[in-house]
Parts: C-alpha cells; sequence; structure tokens
C-alpha cells in the first residue's frame, strides 16, 4: 500500500502504458505510486483508484504534485467515465498532469473523447498540463491480434493502403518519463511516433519474414469488417470505434513520423520491425 511518499501518481498501473511508464521513471530512480483499482496488482508502491469512485481520489491526490493520466480503452464516453476525476484535479492545487491522448483524435471527424479531455485539462488555468499523442501502438500486433495472425495467418483491419508511424511502448512510456521528471512541458503536445510509417501491407511482410509462413492483409471493407465484428458479438457501438481508428489510417489522418520521441528520451524510436519481432519470434 502507499505510503504517501512519492510526488508522482500513475494511473493505469496495471495496463500496457502505466507500466511502462512506472518501469521508465524506476529507471531513471525516480519512485511513483501505481494508482489502481486492486492495489495487490500493482507492482511496487500503490494505492486505492477508481475513475468510478470519487471517494478514491483524494486519498490517492494527498500529496501528489504529478499525475500520469491515462484512460482505460474501448471505451466510447471516456470523457465521461474521466470527468469526475478531472472535476477533483480542477478543485485541488496546482499540478502537473501528463495526459496520454492519441495521435489523429484531435481531427474533428474522429473520436472525440480524447479532444474533449485534451480541452478540458488545458482549460484549468492552474493546471501545468502536457498531452502526450502516440501513435498506434507496434504492441497491439502481438496483444490483441496474436491468434488472427498465428492461427489463421491473417491480419484483419480496414485501413486501406494507410500507412502510420507504429510506436514502441517503451518509447512512449520513456517520453513521459522524461516528461514526468523534466522541467520545461507545461502546455505543449507531442505526437509520439515510431521512426517510419508502414501501411498493413508492409505490416503482413515483415511478419510473413518473422514466421516463415505467409501472413495476408485482408484489407475488409467497412460492410466486411462489420459483420465479421458483429458475427463475433462484439456490440455496433464498439466496432464503430474500431472502424474509426482504422479509418485514420486509411485516410492518412496518422501517416507522419515525428521527431518528439528522440526529442523527449535522447535516443531514436524503435523500429516497428524490431517490435514484432520481439513479439512474435519463437513465441
Ligand atoms: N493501443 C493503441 O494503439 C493506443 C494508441 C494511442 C492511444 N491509446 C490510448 O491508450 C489508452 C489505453 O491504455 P492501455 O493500452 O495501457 O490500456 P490497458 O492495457 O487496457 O490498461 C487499462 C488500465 O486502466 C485501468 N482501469 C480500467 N478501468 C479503470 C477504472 N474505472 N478506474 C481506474 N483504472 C481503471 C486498468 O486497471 P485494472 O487492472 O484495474 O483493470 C488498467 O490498468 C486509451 O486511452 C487509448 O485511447 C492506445
Amino acid at each position: 500500500m502507499s505510503t504517501a511518499t512519492s510526488p508522482i501518481l500513475v494511473t493505469g498501473a496495471t495496463g500496457t502504458v502505466g507500466r511502462v511508464v512506472l518501469a521508465a521513471l524506476q529507471a531513471r530512480g525516480v519512485a511513483a505510486t501505481a494508482a489502481v483499482r486492486d492495489p495487490k496488482k500493482a507492482p511496487g508502491d500503490a494505492v486505492s483508484f477508481d475513475f468510478t469512485r470519487p471517494e478514491t481520489f483524494g486519498p490517492a491526490l494527498a500529496g501528489r504534485e504529478r499525475v500520469f493520466l491515462v484512460g482505460p480503452p474501448l471505451v466510447p464516453e471516456l470523457d465521461a467515465l474521466l470527468a469526475p476525476f478531472v472535476d477533483a484535479l480542477a478543485s485541488g492545487p496546482r499540478r502537473r498532469v501528463v495526459y496520454l491522448s492519441a495521435y489523429g483524435m484531435d481531427h474533428p471527424s474522429t473520436l472525440p473523447f480524447h479532444r474533449v479531455l485534451e480541452g478540458r485539462l488545458q482549460a484549468i488555468p492552474h493546471l501545468d498540463v502536457t498531452i502526450l499523442r502516440p501513435g498506434f501502438f507496434a504492441q497491439n500486433f502481438a496483444t490483441y491480434s496474436r491468434r488472427e495472425i498465428e492461427q489463421q495467418g491473417v491480419l484483419f483491419f480496414p485501413s486501406g493502403a494507410g500507412r502510420t508511424p507504429f510506436v514502441d511502448v517503451g518509447d512512449l512510456g520513456r517520453a513521459a518519463a522524461a516528461v514526468l521528471t523534466g522541467a520545461g512541458h507545461a502546455g505543449k503536445v507531442y505526437t509520439l511516433t515510431g521512426p517510419v510509417a508502414w501501411s498493413m501491407h508492409e505490416v503482413a511482410a515483415e511478419l510473413t519474414r518473422i514466421l516463415g509462413r505467409t501472413i495476408s492483409y485482408a484489407n475488409p471493407s467497412y460492410d466486411a469488417f462489420r459483420a465479421a465484428l458483429a458475427g463475433a458479438s462484439m456490440p455496433p457501438v464498439l466496432i464503430d470505434y474500431f472502424f474509426k481508428v482504422y479509418d485514420m489510417i486509411a485516410r492518412g489522418l496518422v501517416a507522419d513520423p515525428t521527431g518528439d520521441v528522440q526529442r523527449l528520451t535522447g535516443r531514436a524510436p524503435r523500429h516497428p520491425a524490431e517490435v514484432l519481432r520481439e513479439g512474435f519470434a519463437s513465441k
């Protein structure tokens, strides 16, 4: 449990992003407290925290000067889920808040929740807010699509020939740790990407090399995508969510690598081929 000694609070600490942020802080020798629904699941110092239980906010925030804020995925009403916690930050003292948004979600035609949350946080005058907008995680293929890839030999995403600079989550963690521990980041927005923009054709070709058998890119139409996901009993609201994410790639809204990972971490971002090899070689 928390001793409330660390000034840094990391939300989502049992998840993909929160875990790498904690690890990157630890690599810098900086202590942080994990804000988690079940403190037993956290690796080190932890405090009970739930976006749906406002009574957990006060104890979790007591003594914290810096907060890494990440909301769970696949929640189309993420702005509503996080609103009570944003209100708690608004009525609290000056703090540094680093919010994990997403590349492309500031575009008016995409899912609105990150845009809404960015705006709400930036409008609170006494918060020093930094927005991190990572691209599509290069680890997503191993985390979420391993079965389709390994058992069916297919990448099933409606992203056309669009390219995007898949980012290594380790780079994301190192960039977040740099912002949480360094100076001069208030009011900044960083777009965190890998070094090259790849289409799903290139991902399929790389997976084919790694696995030693053909992995094809299905590139389904919206109707075929929807039918397949509906057939797997996915609710329409989530099918729409996924489609909008992949459609951003198809429309070229998230196509450009940036230098922000290098600028923040002092090292070149990892190549997606390296991350794919790590996720799929001899597993
Ligand atoms: N995947 C991508 O390519 C990508 C790209 C850009 C941005 N993003 C953004 O990254 C975020 C997802 O991060 P992730 O991949 O780390 O997700 P994740 O691995 O699914 O982890 C989600 C975390 O949120 C916690 N959580 C869930 N509900 C909570 C609640 N009510 N109160 C407090 N904590 C709660 C979970 O804790 P429990 O252990 O208690 O469940 C877990 O630690 C989303 O906002 C998404 O938009 C993702």
